[in-house]
């Protein structure tokens, strides 16, 4: 469903597009029609992925709540590439993704890196690659210097240990995981790692998470199959009869009414094909906006919920003025280096030997262990600028000399500027600090995927046209736009060439092929760089959590500024990335945002 050219939608008023049916049967929490609807429901929640089902199954804890989720895409049907662990990621580019592209970058040679994200019961989670890390204390104490009261490691860390049920690596799932990789590759690059100095944490998920660790999974250990959202908070909910769930509907507008206390959110207007009219549900206490951190955004300025100016040129008329809206978009943005070892590659062999990988799916399916069982990314490396480089102080010095506002949108209203020059200096102090990770290296085969942990480069989101709500948005996650990333960037793949080289490694005759030897001066890396980039999938801070004349959208409670009856509990609040692969942290939040929602 991806519809491009003019819209057919008409508006209707509140009210008018729905009978006030009651539910029909017992069991029927999914609801397959509009007619099936309440007319109103106490919260109606906008987007059924990680952060919005993690809201409704704590919301419907209490009988008393009437809940609706609204949930753009459909239910998925256990397909293999989204069950299977060893697929992991394969649902990208299916019906089950948004499939969208960030708009073409002049700092990434004019190319539209891809963004895939989920569109279906699940979100996001159905498609990831189920690496399931934290990032540093330092990354989340980061959030409450910015001025968030409640929004330290400390005060988060119950809601991460909530949200997941661990399992400890087993005797037998060790045994399963020697079983499933040659343990000599991942030793050989761990020895290597250590012997350049890289340390290795107790247990990352304590805070310190700045060396080298095996990631947990989302993944039931039972059934070696992918732990999702939808199978971790909506199945576990779905009997609860406040709790309903209307999939394959799409959001285009919040109802807003003014009232002498401003704007109020008084209903939610979707439709289930761009020709259809729309339906409107009332709103009883809260809309809640789940849509994820290109969605979200979109959905507010469509209501007139933004910066004047933007939505000004949209002919929107302004509902609340709340600058930061869509702004301050960033993401985590990669580069690979690949070599050539001369060691058996598990992975290639899955996709380039069919004769593998049909006992490789047989042994998965009678056993649950071998090369399907587990998904990649089991070995992080997270590293903090000393640690892969010399140049800490040339790199905390550029950063140093910038002034903030610099390589932000022209438009840029001054508040935003304001909430980043706060930003920008706590981001410039971690380029020195050794508690915190700027780099990721993941190993897969071969291949050194280096990400950028702590972007300092920001861009935007805006609604492509106010008359079609189905349109994709405009996002730009400006990657590379600041120099100071590519600066750090360049002087990690110095490092992924070293570590190639070490005497672990060198072994194994490393040849690169990726960008090749022959790409060595800072300049041509650059050229490289700027090439190659693309995204990690992490994109967040379009909503985030901040004081209105610092540019943030939401309060420490996820309340919307300026508007009553409304708040945003997805990635789009973090104020800055942590260096982690961040779904752990979608959770982790929107419990704190449950609690903030069911104490109000
Ligand atoms: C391909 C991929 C790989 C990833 N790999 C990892 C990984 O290995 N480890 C990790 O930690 N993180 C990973 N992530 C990131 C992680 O999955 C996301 O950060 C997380 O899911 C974000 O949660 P969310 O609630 O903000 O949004 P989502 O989970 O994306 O949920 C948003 C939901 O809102 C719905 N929606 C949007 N607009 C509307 C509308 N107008 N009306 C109704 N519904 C709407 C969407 O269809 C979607 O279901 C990956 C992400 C992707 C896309
Ligand atoms: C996703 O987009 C690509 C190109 O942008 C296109 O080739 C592909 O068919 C699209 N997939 C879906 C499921 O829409
Ligand atoms: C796993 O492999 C390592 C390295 O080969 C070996 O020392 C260890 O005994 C193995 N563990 C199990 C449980 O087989
Ligand atoms: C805004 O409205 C004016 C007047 O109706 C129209 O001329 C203009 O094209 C519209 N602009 C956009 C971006 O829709
Ligand atoms: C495939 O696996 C076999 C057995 O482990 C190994 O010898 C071979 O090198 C692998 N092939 C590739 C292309 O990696
Ligand atoms: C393909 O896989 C089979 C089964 O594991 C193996 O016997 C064969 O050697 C592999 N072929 C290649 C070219 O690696």
């Amino acid at each position: 469903m991806h519809f491009t050219g003019t819209a057919c939608i008409t508006r209707l008023i509140l009210g008018l597009g729905l009978p006030a049916l009651a539910l029909s049967g017992s069991s029927a929490q999914v609801l397959t029609s509009e007619a099936q609807l309440h007319s109103s429901y106490d919260y109606v929640i906008i987007g059924g992925g990680v952060s919005g089902l993690t809201v409704a199954n704590r919301l419907s804890e209490n009988p008393e709540n009437s809940i609706l989720v609204i949930e753009a895409g459909d239910f998925d049907q256990d397909e293999d590439y989204i069950i299977i662990p060893g697929l992991a990621g394969g649902a990208i580019g299916t019906k089950y993704d948004w499939n969208l592209t960030y708009v073409p970058n002049p700092d990434a040679a004019g190319r539209a890196p891809s963004i895939p994200q989920g569109k279906a019961v699940g979100g996001s989670s159905l498609l990831n690659r189920m690496v399931f890390d934290r990032g540093s204390r330092a990354d989340y104490d980061r959030w409450r210097a910015l001025g968030n009261r409640g929004w330290g490691w400390k005060d988060l860390l119950p809601f991460f240990k909530k949200s997941e049920t661990f399992t400890p690596p087993t005797d037998e799932i060790i045994a399963e995981w020697n079983a499933t990789y040659d343990p000599s590759v991942h030793e050989h690059f761990i020895s290597a790692l250590t012997g350049l100095g890289i340390r290795i944490p107790k247990d990352a998920a304590s805070g310190d998470a700045v060396g080298l660790y095996f990631s947990p999974h989302n993944q039931d250990p039972v059934t070696a199959t992918r732990s999702d959202a939808r199978r971790g908070y909506w199945e576990a909910a779905s009997h609860r009869p406040g709790l309903s769930l209307l999939a394959g509907r799409t959001a285009t507008r919040l109802i807003t009414k003014l009232t002498p206390k401003g704007p109020k959110v008084i209903g939610v207007e979707f439709v289930s094909s761009k020709c259809k009219s729309p339906t409107v549900v009332k709103v009883g206490k809260e809309a809640i906006l789940a849509a994820g951190a290109l969605h979200t955004p979109q959905l507010l300025q469509l209501s007139g919920i933004g910066d004047p100016a933007i939505l000004a040129a949209l002919n929107i008329s302004t509902v609340a003025k709340v600058p930061g809206v869509g702004r301050n978009l960033h993401d985590h943005v990669y580069v690979p280096v690949v070599f050539n070892f001369d060691f058996p590659l598990t992975a290639a062999n899955l996709t380039s030997n069919a004769t593998f990988a049909a006992e490789a799916l047989h042994l998965y399916n009678t056993q649950k262990t071998g090369p399907y069982a587990d998904a990649t990314g089991d070995f992080l490396a997270f590293l903090s600028t000393d640690s892969f480089t010399s140049q800490t102080d040339t790199l905390h010095k550029l950063a140093n000399s910038q002034h903030p506002s610099t390589y932000l949108d022209a438009d840029t209203p001054p508040s935003v500027k304001r909430g980043y020059a706060a930003q920008h200096k706590l981001l410039t102090a971690g380029l020195a600090a050794t508690n915190q990770a700027q780099v990721e290296v993941l190993w897969a085969d071969g291949t050194f995927v280096i990400g950028l942990q702590h972007p300092f480069s920001r861009g935007s989101v805006r609604p492509a046209s106010s008359t079609d709500p189905l349109a994709a948005p405009l996002a730009d996650a400006a990657f590379l736009r600041n120099p100071i990333d590519v600066a750090i960037l360049i002087e990690a793949i110095k490092f992924a060439r070293t570590v190639a080289h070490t005497p672990e490694l060198a072994a194994f005759n490393p040849v690169e092929l990726v960008p090749g030897a022959a790409v060595a001066s800072d300049t041509e890396l650059e050229t490289y760089i700027r090439g190659a980039a693309e995204s990690l999938f992490h994109p967040s801070g379009t909503c985030a959590v901040g004081k209105l004349e610092d540019g943030g959208v939401v309060d420490a409670e996820f309340r919307v500024h300026g508007v009553r009856g409304l708040r945003v509990v997805d990635a789009s609040v973090f104020p800055v990335l942590p260096a982690a692969h961040i779904q752990s942290s979608v959770y982790a939040v929107a419990e704190m945002a449950a609690e903030a929602i069911k104490s109000s």
